[in-house]
């Protein structure tokens, strides 16, 4: 689907299949030291709440993987699609290479694509915003996590402005872990 090769061995990134499963769960509990994101994954997978989901490869074998999922969204004006950026997570000794960057980039046009009007996410203030994310740009949301310079968000349709007010209710899947 895509290839890239900043720092190292050329990295495939393909979209999520049954087969993965177990290696996805593998390189969240690597990367994040813990139980809590891989049961988040499949927590969403199994609520249907899938978006977009890759898997990153170095010589066919799982080294990364990032996750899209839907948003309950309330919103002024219109009826806007949202989605969660969560979580992310590279194979430590692959990390700082590159393969975060290129499955949130691909993730992010996938979703364009897929009619997602805004993309959220709470995360690390200062890795976000290279890929256009801001707590500017989640200012009239309402969510658990307003207000934190941690969640931020990130249009990408002209149906969603930047500043927007809305609610978003996050699924049960994220209180669950
Ligand atoms: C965060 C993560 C997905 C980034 O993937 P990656 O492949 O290592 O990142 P990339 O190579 O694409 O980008 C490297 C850049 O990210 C920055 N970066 C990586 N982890 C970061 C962190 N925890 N906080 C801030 N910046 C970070 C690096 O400083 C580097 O910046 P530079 O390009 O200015 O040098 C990966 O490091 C990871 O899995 N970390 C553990 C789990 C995690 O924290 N996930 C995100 C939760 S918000």
């Amino acid at each position: 689907m895509n290839n890239t090769s900043a720092h190292g061995p050329a990295i495939d990134i393909r979209a999520e299949q049954p087969g993965d499963l177990v290696a996805i769960r593998e390189v969240h509990r690597l990367a994040f030291a813990g139980d809590a994101e891989p049961r988040l994954v499949d927590a969403l997978r199994s609520a249907g709440l899938t978006v977009v989901s890759l898997v990153a490869l170095a010589s066919t074998r799982v080294i990364g993987h990032v996750l899209f999922s839907e948003l309950e969204c309330h919103a002024t004006r219109g009826h806007p699609r949202a989605a969660s950026l969560a979580p992310v997570g590279v194979a430590p000794e692959h990390q700082r290479r590159g393969v975060g960057g290129a499955l949130i980039r691909r993730g992010l046009e996938l979703c364009r694509a897929r009619g997602v009007d805004v993309v959220v996410v709470l995360g690390h203030p200062e890795y976000y915003p290279r890929f256009g994310f801001s707590a500017a740009a989640a200012r009239g949301l309402e969510s658990p996590y307003s207000g934190s310079e941690a969640f931020m968000a990130l249009p990408l349709t002209p149906a969603f402005l930047a500043g927007e007010r809305a609610a978003l209710r996050y699924p049960d899947a994220f209180s669950a872990v």
